[in-house]
Parts: C-alpha cells; structure tokens; sequence
C-alpha cells in the first residue's frame, strides 16, 4: 500500500510517500481502502518524535482517522460487508491506502457526505463529544466557553452545543475565525489578542461565568479560566497548545466555586472504552449529520503526495475547521 512516512523526525518537509506493506486484519478487524484522512494536532508531534503511537502501529506513519470503503472482513465480523462506506477513529497509520481496524470502531458514513468530509469527522466530533457531554454532562440551555473556535475540535464541540441550545463563548486570534464560529452557532465571539476573555464572560454572564470550558490551551489560561466558571462549572482540558505547567497555581477559586476540572485523551484509551464512545456517537450525534445540523468543517484538501504542505498549513494556524488529506479515488 501507499502511505506518507515520516523519514526522520523533523519540520514538516519530512514527508515521503512509499509502497509499505498492508495491514495484515485480524479476525474481528475489517481491511478498509482508504480514501482520505485528516491532520490532527497530535500528528505534528508524532513527526517531531514526540508522540509515539499505540503498540500495533508504527511511528512513522502518522494519522488518527479516515474514511473509505470496506475492502474484506476477518472470519469473526458481523456488523460489515465489502463494499460498505465507513470511517473511523485510528491509534495511528491512517496516512495510508489501507487500515485494519476492529469491526466495532467503524461507523456509517452518513450518504449525503462526501469521503473528504467523512474522513475529518472522527477525532475531532468525538473528542468534543466525550468532552462537552459525556465528561462535562453539558446539557440543554447551559452556557459553555469553547477555546480555539475555529479549531477542528472547536468547530465540532461549537455545532453540537449549538444543536443542544446552549449558549456558546468561544474565543479565537482573528476576525475571521470568530465570524466562521458564529455562522456555525457560537453566539459571542472573543479575539483572544484584544479582549481578556474572563472579563467578557463576567459582563455577558451578569457575574455568574459559564456552566462548561472546553480548553485546549492549557496553562496561559488556567487563572482566566477558573475565573470564568461559574458555581459548579465543569471544565475539560483536551489540549496545552499554549503550555503544559502551570506555575502558582491558585485553588482557591477552585474551592469557593465547588468546580470540578478533567483532564482527557482519546488515542491511549482501551479499546472497550473507545469503542462504547463509538456507539454513543453514532446513536446520539451522526443522525445530525443526516439532516445537516451538523456539519464537517474542511478548510482545505490536499492529495496524499502534499502531506508536508498540509502540515505546513497546520503548523501556520492559519485552518479553519479540518485539514483533510485525499488518498485514493
Ligand atoms: N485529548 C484528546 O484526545 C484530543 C483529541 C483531539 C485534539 N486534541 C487537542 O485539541 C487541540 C486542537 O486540535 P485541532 O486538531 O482541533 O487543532 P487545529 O485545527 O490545528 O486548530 C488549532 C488552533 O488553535 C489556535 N492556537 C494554537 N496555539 C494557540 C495558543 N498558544 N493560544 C491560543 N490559540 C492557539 C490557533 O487558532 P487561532 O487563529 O485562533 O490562534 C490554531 O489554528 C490540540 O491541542 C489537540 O492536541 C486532543
């Protein structure tokens, strides 16, 4: 099969495509042609050598989901047929033709999107899932603060509160962005390089914060960000783009607040665990996609040969929504 390999640990030019051999499917994994991917913030550090993959996959073919069409299943597999239209959240290698993947991770495409669009709903849709709702419980009316808005996992987390009529915050570094947010649901918009977002919480809230944060940024935010939670608040650290320590951290406000906050990653889970989310996802969430609630979000799709030019275009943060990687016809 092809894959884009990581030749070396280093910058994004690292890329090479090349004929590797194919995933041999055990007898309850589906062998599924692959035909498109998507980047994730996780990929860039896997290149960097910085985040090796789970045991059964390889380091240097990074990739944490795809869409495509079922190829043969193994002996012991009921739920799929050859010729079927899947996707599914990967441990790694989805920069590749083929995958093997365990019958129970797949899910359906919906009919009305295209692989492209398919291919950037896995990592990203479940993520904000398990964290908004099944981690935070986010429910109905509630408020929620969403960082990095214009994010793969902020476009997603924005369209599903959205869809639960909650009133969302998000924050983000341009104008553009923070308009893109609002045509998917966010109500009030933060460019977090002009405003401080906790005072804008406190006058929107009347003093009383929001119910959920879903942060991506890590420690620059941990003080705004217990400021802007209300009595109770919920909040889930999903990312530390913005740094990993955070330095005097002060748990009082924690402690008048009576908050709770979670840490969470997806890939290193069982996959007992990942897979009880996959069928939550699928009954709760992909009905959405059916009627267009919901919507994949892709900024840009490039053919697998231009992996170092997608990954120059994350690295940029310049992407609204996914960067998707075509793979075959
Ligand atoms: N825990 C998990 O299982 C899991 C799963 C998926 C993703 N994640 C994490 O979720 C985060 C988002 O991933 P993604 O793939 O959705 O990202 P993405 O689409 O690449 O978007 C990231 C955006 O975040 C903003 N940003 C980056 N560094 C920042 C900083 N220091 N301060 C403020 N904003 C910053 C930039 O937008 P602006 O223009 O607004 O600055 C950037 O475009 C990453 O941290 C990723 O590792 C975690």
């Amino acid at each position: 099969m092809r894959a884009a390999v990581i030749t070396e640990p280093g910058g994004p030019e690292v890329f090479q495509v090349q004929e590797v051999p194919d995933p041999t499917p055990g007898p309850d994994e589906v062998l599924v042609a692959v035909k498109a991917s998507a980047l994730n913030r996780a990929d860039l550090m896997q290149r960097r050598g910085r985040y090796n993959g789970p045991p059964g996959t390889r380091n240097d073919i990074p990739g944490l989901e795809m869409a495509g069409v079922v190829e043969s299943v193994g002996e012991r597999v009921v739920q799929w047929r050859p010729g079927d239209r899947v996707m599914a959240l990967l441990g790694g290698m989805g920069y590749a033709s083929k995958v093997a993947v365990h019958e129970r991770m797949l899910m359906p495409v919906p009919p009305n999107l295209s692989f492209e669009e398919a291919a950037s709903i896995p990592e990203t849709f479940l993520t904000a899932y398990d964290a908004l709702f099944l981690q935070c419980g986010l429910s109905m009316g509630e408020s929620v603060l969403i960082h990095a808005a214009g994010s793969g996992v902020g476009t997603a987390g924005i369209q599903m509160a959205a869809a639960q009529g909650c009133r969302i915050f998000g924050t983000a570094g341009s104008q553009e962005k923070l308009d893109g947010a609002v045509e998917l649901g966010m109500d009030i918009g933060i460019n977090y390089r002009e405003q401080d977002f906790a005072e804008v919480v406190q006058e929107q809230t009347g003093g009383g914060g929001v119910d959920v944060i879903l942060d991506v940024i890590g420690a620059p935010y941990w003080d705004q960000n217990i400021a802007s939670l209300a009595v109770k608040g919920r909040m889930v650290i999903v990312g530390s783009m913005g740094g990993g320590t955070v330095e005097k951290m002060a748990i009082g406000g924690l402690m008048q607040k009576r908050a709770t906050v979670r840490g969470t990653l997806l890939r290193a889970r069982p996959l007992e665990e990942k897979a009880t989310l996959v069928q939550s996802f699928v009954h709760q969430v992909l009905p959405f996609f059916a009627d267009e609630t919901v919507r994949p979000v892709v900024d840009r799709v490039f053919p697998l040969e231009q992996t170092s030019e997608a990954h120059a275009l994350m690295e940029s943060n310049a992407n609204f929504g996914k960067i998707v990687l075509k793979i075959d016809d």
